[in-house]
Parts: structure tokens; C-alpha cells; sequence
């Protein structure tokens, strides 16, 4: 014990010293520098500036006079993205190696630092393993697995030459029609945190000199999930008192966790755009969460507070406004119009030097600490990082535990391999509407970048029952009008029909949705396959639920399958047919209707429905609830024993339960702790998660799980914007199991 806390402090110093090492460094570097230097540092443009052929650039040629453009004269800092798809590992190892090239040709030789969205998995290198969404891993609860995703997709990012990885998305997935919401964690803070934090450790833990890790981006800094209409990029209205509750700690955490970069929120927030808002990027993150690390804007949004957001007056303005307020970096992207404008600003005095080498010394200690200084180009070994077979096996062990099995009516679930089936929807045979957005193009739609070994749900399925077992009336990619024919499936023959349906992939303000009922000719297929008197088994794929209502009850078998990445179709087919026996829950709540949306952490008042001279509580009315998730085993949980009954603010609580594998298959379970705070001064939630645990029981096997509580569990944000635990009765649950403690 003791020689494991001597190498941890001995670690924890030496990691100092490299820190203070890295600063001094870039201190000494800003001495050396002209404005001009300062000002390209903080500018960031997007790999179409300089490739040959702009936004329609194939192959990832650069164009030597706009490269040069880019470093010598205009000296920028960083360079994102890709142009039209992603690349191969060789390519973009050229294109990162050009680059380097080029800085060498400057005064300074200060390296680009390259970024790219690496979100569920390496997006831009062909060929790379694509994991489900954070969605679906926050389905799986297991933040171990979501850790070990964030690492090959670092040596993925970093066998491509890339060492600054946009991710992850720490935004709350709280309104189900924003179209981001598969890149949540879901509606739950807790599971938020805990994901965020275990994926950012995985992504920086290494140490960012070395060729496994890379700089993460916690992100989208702040409320950006919380637009009124749902719309990408509209206006959010938050209290503070919401805002602290629910949006604010997962970056806290992340922080914590030692997250080197942050980009802001495009959005705005009553009516302040957050890249302007000094309260919040100077105030709140760097002085009360102590964030030391770079502030990155979105795509293009300091100019948009002058041509959108409509809060500066010019261009220059917007600038000065944006800097000011804290950003380091300028995501440009297009152009070279910031570099211009905040060099005029400076020279007119209306941005501080001060404030400039704040910026500077962010971004150039980045530089070092990711080790760009000691050798800019992709390294050798990292390479052999690439494509690893064991990532394979991670992405279906992944998909697996994303799968959340919603409905299983009279055991319908799993088929015999000895059934005939018919396969019939919109996502039978598309690859797109499997992984979703940012899966080798931004949008996620165009299967040809896709590996030429991703299977459909059809394919997956004849795997299982052979050829002549399966029909189908689809036909290749999701909005194949084949696939919309209601007619064809009244096919004689079939022991049971599997409906494949959801949503196709969208990314950003191409997945803003009016509606988010599942679309009028989905359902009727829906309604046309049980009127069959066949037992229909829906598989969704989506990004966020989409409503199904009107259908459920004529499903015999619903799966949500979320949008899993590679091995979604495998996943599928092995719940399907019992080779896997599902185990994941919803981190959301499936509402029945736009006028049921109601989350599950509900204050009493939407608890408790008001009828005419009557109360009733079914306020919280979902179609499946918030942690909802059926196994083909079951689980019983007893004896819930707590160490003791009451808690103080030095003590913790102990809290054990007995979980048996009662049925007759082994099983994975993930034991959720939820508390309720009985009376506070803020109106209490119904209950709140606070802890979970994944386990896995052979059939008749049990398990004592224990869970530690302290104050901070139990904590809120009161009127003051004080973080609090009120002395209190608390009602505890783990399932069906409840019990009661003080805090005292
Ligand atoms: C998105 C960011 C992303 C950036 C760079 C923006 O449109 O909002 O999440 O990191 O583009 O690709």
C-alpha cells in the first residue's frame, strides 16, 4: 500500500514538473514573438483552406501555395477536419507531415497542432473501428468500456498523426428533439459525469507525449442541449439554479479529470452568446472550476456574433468581444479574417497583450505537453496502433452491451435458429443507419467510405439462419422506396416478422426535426406487419426515441439498438436468435407523446397529476422509463443493509445488497442506486441516480454489491447557487428495495 502511495506522489510531482516545465517553455517561446506570431497561433482554419480543390478535395493533396498562404504569411496555429470523407492513415499522415514541413520554414518553427472529431471511434480515417454512440454506451453503464473505447480511439486518431481529439460530448441529453442527443450520455447527470470523466482519463491518461494518447475536448461548453425548440444552434433560457444542477457539473468533472481543452457552445444563452459571455468562460470556468487548459470556439462563431447572433456591431467587434470574454482559439474556419482583424484590435488597444499571451501560452504549453515540439510528425509507432483485429471484438463486446431490450411479450425473444423470418423496414439494409453521424463523412450517410466488411441486419441475419430461412422486401440503403412497401408483407411462410425502422444518420442542423414520431410510412409498415397475425419484433435504430406508441401495443418483441457503430447488425442478430442475452438500459426516458415529456428525475408536482377532485400519481407516464432494459434471465435483489442509520458530513454510508441470477441463463445486471431527499428547501427530486454497478451472475449465481455514499452524493443546488446537503430523511432504492436514513 505504502509503496503504491509513495509512486503515486512521486508521479503526481514528476507530472508537475513536466507541467511547470512545459509552461516555463512556452513562456520563454511567447518572448520571441511578434504579434503576428501570437495572433496565427490563435488561428484556426479548416483543412479546405489548404487542400487542392477546396471542399471538394478527394484525396487529401494539399495546394502548396494555399499552405503556404496558411503558415508563412497568415502563421495559424492549428488546422481541423477533413474535406469531403475521411482518409487513409497513409494520407493523412502525408498531409500532417506537409504541414510540419512547412512550419519549419517559419522564424519560429512552432508546429500545428491538428484536431479532429474522433467521436465514436476515429470519424476520418478510413478503415478505422467505429463504437456505438455515447448514447448507446451509456446504455451499457460501463464506463471501463467506455474507457477502453476512448483508447483505441486515441491510437487511432494518433496513428492518423492526429493528437487533439474533438470529444467527448458532455452536453445532457434532456430534450429528446435536439438532433445531437445521440451525442449525449443521456438525461441523467451522474451517468454523464461519470462517463465524461472516464473517457476523458482514458483519452489523456497515458501521458499526451506519448502515441497512445491525445488531447481531449470536453465540449460543448455551456447549455447547448437545452435549446427551447430542439433547433441545432437555437437560444436556451436557463436559471442559473438549472443550469448548476444539470448542465454544469459534468465539465466540472471533466475538469477534474484533467481534460486539456474546451469548445464552446455555438448557442446562446438568455440571450448572452456563450462565446461572448466572460461570466462564463472567465468566471465560472476558468476562476471557479480552475480550468487551466485552451478554449477553443465552434465552427465559425465568433463571426457569428456579428452576422447571427446580431450582438456585435462589426466584424472587428465580435472579435474583441469573443477574446475578451476568454476564447483562446479561433475555429475560423474558412478564412483568414480573424488573424486580420484581431491584429487590427490589438494595435488599436481594444484587446489587451495581456490577454494575448494568456491565449499564446495555452495554446503553445498544449503544443508541448502533447509532445509536438520534440517531434511534430505522425510517429512510426503509432502506426502499428492502426486496425487492430482486438478492436473488432471490443466494438461487438460494445454494440452487445448497448443493446436494450424494451419489450419481450410471452418470451417471443430469443427465436429459435429453426424459424423462417421475414425482414422488412427501412434500416434492414442500410449500413448509414447503423452508426449514425460522424461515421467517415460528417453526416454519417454515404456507405461507400464505409469498411467494405460492415454488415446489414439482413446480412447479420442470414449469418444465423442461412439464406433460405430469411426473406425480405427491402432493398439497399434506407430510403430505398422498396423498403416503404406496405403490400409485400403479407408473405406466407414466416414463423415471425423482424421490422427494421428508425432514423437514417444526421449530424447538426441536417437532423433538426418537426416531428418526432416515427415517420407516417414507417408506422404504417408497422401496422401492415401485424395485421399479418405474425409476431413482430421491432428493432430500432435511432439516435433518440422517436415515438412509437400508437404501434407498441400490436409488437410482440421491441429492441433498441440505438445507432451501436460496426458490429451493430452482429449485436442485433445475437439478441435476437439468444447468443447474447441483452443487458442494456435506457438513459432516457421513452415518452409516449410530445405532451408526455416528463424525465424521470421529475420534481413532485410532475409527480403528482391534478385531476378534478382527485390526485393521482402517474405524472411520470413514459412509454419505457429511464433505466428500463429486459434480460432474457432475471434478477432478484434482497436484503438491502445499510452500516448505518443516519449520515453525517464526515462519515460515509455503507450500503449492501444481495442480487441473484434467479432465471436460467447467465446474465449481466447493472444495480442502480437511486436516492430521494424526502423534504428540502428546493423542491426534491423524485429520485436521482446516484451510483450504478455492473455485474455479471451465472443462472442461480448471487452477489453481495456494496455502494459508498457520502454527503456529496446527496447534494443540490439551493437558492443561493450553493451546492448543499440539508439535513433531512432520505428514502433510498436499488430496484424494488427501499430504505430510509438520516442526514444529520
Ligand atoms: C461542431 C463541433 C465540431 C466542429 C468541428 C462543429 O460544427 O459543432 O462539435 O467539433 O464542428 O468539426
Amino acid at each position: 500500500m505504502k509503496k503504491i502511495l509513495f509512486l503515486v506522489i512521486t508521479l503526481c510531482y514528476y507530472s508537475q514538473v513536466n507541467a511547470q516545465t512545459d509552461l516555463q517553455k512556452a513562456e520563454a517561446l511567447i518572448k520571441k514573438m511578434t504579434i503576428e506570431e501570437k495572433v496565427g497561433q490563435m488561428t484556426q482554419v479548416t483543412l479546405a483552406v489548404i487542400a487542392k480543390g477546396g471542399w471538394g478535395n478527394q484525396d487529401g493533396a494539399l495546394d502548396a501555395a494555399a499552405l503556404k498562404k496558411a503558415i508563412i504569411d497568415y502563421k495559424v496555429g492549428s488546422v481541423l477536419n477533413t474535406t469531403a470523407h475521411a482518409l487513409s492513415v497513409d494520407t493523412w499522415r502525408e498531409v500532417i507531415t506537409q504541414i510540419q514541413d512547412e512550419t519549419k520554414n517559419t522564424k519560429l518553427k512552432i508546429p500545428v497542432i491538428y484536431g479532429l472529431d474522433g467521436i465514436h471511434g476515429q470519424t476520418y480515417t478510413l478503415n478505422s473501428t467505429l463504437f456505438p454512440h455515447s448514447i448507446g454506451m451509456a446504455a451499457t453503464r460501463n464506463p471501463e468500456m467506455a474507457a477502453a473505447i476512448a483508447k483505441v480511439t486515441a491510437k487511432e486518431l494518433r496513428a492518423s498523426g492526429v493528437r487533439w481529439n474533438f470529444a467527448p460530448v458532455l452536453d445532457i441529453g434532456r430534450q429528446p428533439l435536439w438532433s445531437r442527443f445521440p451525442e449525449t450520455y443521456g438525461e441523467d447527470v451522474y451517468i454523464g459525469k461519470t462517463m465524461g470523466a472516464a473517457v476523458i482519463k482514458a483519452y489523456e491518461e497515458d501521458g499526451l507525449k506519448n502515441p497512445t494518447a491525445v488531447a481531449s475536448c470536453m465540449k460543448h461548453y455551456l447549455g447547448y442541449s437545452a435549446s427551447r425548440t430542439g433547433k441545432d444552434r437555437t437560444p436556451t433560457y436557463m436559471p442559473e439554479i438549472e443550469m448548476r444542477e444539470y448542465y454544469l457539473p459534468q465539465f466540472r468533472e471533466a475538469v477534474k479529470a484533467g481534460a486539456s481543452t474546451i469548445m464552446i457552445n455555438s448557442g446562446e444563452i438568455n440571450g448572452e452568446p456563450v462565446h461572448a459571455s466572460k461570466y462564463l468562460l472567465t468566471d465560472v470556468l476558468r476562476k471557479e472550476l480552475g480550468f487551466q487548459g485552451l478554449i477553443v470556439t465552434d465552427w465559425e462563431d465568433i463571426k457569428r456574433l456579428h452576422d447571427r447572433h446580431n450582438v456585435a456591431a462589426t466584424p472587428r467587434q465580435a472579435v474583441v468581444m469573443a477574446i475578451n470574454a476568454g476564447i483562446d482559439m479561433s475555429m475560423v474556419p474558412s478564412d483568414f479574417s480573424f488573424y486580420d482583424l484581431l491584429l487590427e484590435a490589438v494595435k488599436k488597444g481594444e484587446v489587451p497583450m495581456s490577454r494575448i499571451d494568456d491565449a499564446v501560452k495555452r495554446i503553445l504549453v498544449l503544443k508541448y505537453k502533447v509532445g509536438l515540439f520534440d517531434n511534430p510528425y505522425p510517429e512510426e509507432s503509432a502506426k502499428n496502433n492502426f486496425g487492430k483485429a482486438e478492436y473488432q471484438t471490443l466494438a461487438l463486446d460494445a454494440a452487445h452491451e448497448a443493446m436494450t431490450l424494451l419489450k419481450n411479450q410471452d418470451n417471443v425473444l430469443p427465436l429459435s435458429k429453426n424459424v423462417k423470418v421475414l425482414v422488412a423496414g427501412p434500416s434492414a439494409q442500410s449500413i448509414s443507419a447503423l452508426n449514425g453521424c460522424w461515421s467517415y463523412t460528417w453526416q454519417g450517410k454515404e456507405e461507400q467510405w464505409y469498411p467494405a466488411d460492415s454488415k446489414t441486419i439482413l446480412q447479420a441475419i442470414i449469418d444465423k439462419l442461412g439464406g433460405n430461412n430469411v426473406i425480405t422486401t427491402t432493398g439497399k440503403g434506407f430510403d430505398n422506396p422498396l423498403n416503404y412497401d406496405a403490400t409485400k408483407l403479407g408473405a406466407s411462410g414466416v414463423d415471425a416478422i423482424i421490422l427494421c425502422v428508425g432514423e437514417n444518420a444526421y449530424a447538426e442542423s441536417p437532423g433538426n426535426t418537426r416531428e418526432l414520431a416515427l415517420p407516417d410510412e414507417q408506422l404504417a409498415l408497422a401496422k401492415a406487419a401485424a395485421a399479418t397475425g405474425k409476431p413482430v419484433i421491432l428493432v430500432l435504430t435511432e439516435g433518440r426515441p422517436r415515438f412509437i406508441t400508437g404501434i407498441e401495443p400490436s409488437m410482440k418483441g421491441i429492441l433498441m439498438a440505438y445507432w451501436s457503430g460496426k458490429k451493430t447488425a452482429e449485436a442485433i442478430a445475437d439478441v435476437l436468435f439468444g447468443d447474447y442475452n441483452p443487458d442494456g438500459k435506457l438513459p432516457f426516458t421513452y415518452p409516449r407523446s410530445m405532451g408526455e415529456i416528463v424525465l424521470y428525475d421529475r420534481k413532485p408536482t410532475e409527480e403528482i397529476r391534478e385531476v378534478f377532485n382527485d390526485n393521482i400519481s402517474n405524472g411520470y407516464d413514459p412509454l419505457f422509463p429511464f433505466g428500463h432494459g429486459l434480460s432474457y434471465t432475471t434478477f432478484e435483489y434482497s436484503d438491502v443493509l445499510l452500516s448505518s442509520p443516519s449520515l453525517s458530513s464526515s462519515s460515509k454510508l455503507t450500503i449492501n445488497i444481495t442480487v441473484k441470477n434467479s432465471g436460467s441463463r447467465d446474465g449481466k445486471n447493472t444495480v442502480e442506486l437511486y436516492t430521494r431527499d424526502l423534504y428540502a428547501s428546493i423542491t426534491p427530486s423524485m429520485k436521482r441516480l446516484r451510483a450504478f454497478q455492473k455485474i455479471s451472475l451465472k443462472a442461480g449465481e448471487s452477489r453481495k454489491v456494496t455502494f459508498t455514499l457520502d454527503k456529496n452524493d446527496l447534494a443540490f443546488v439551493n437558492a443561493q447557487l450553493k451546492t448543499v446537503t440539508e439535513a433531512g430523511e432520505f428514502e433510498l432504492m436499488i430496484g424494488d428495495k427501499k430504505a430510509k436514513f438520516i442526514y444529520k
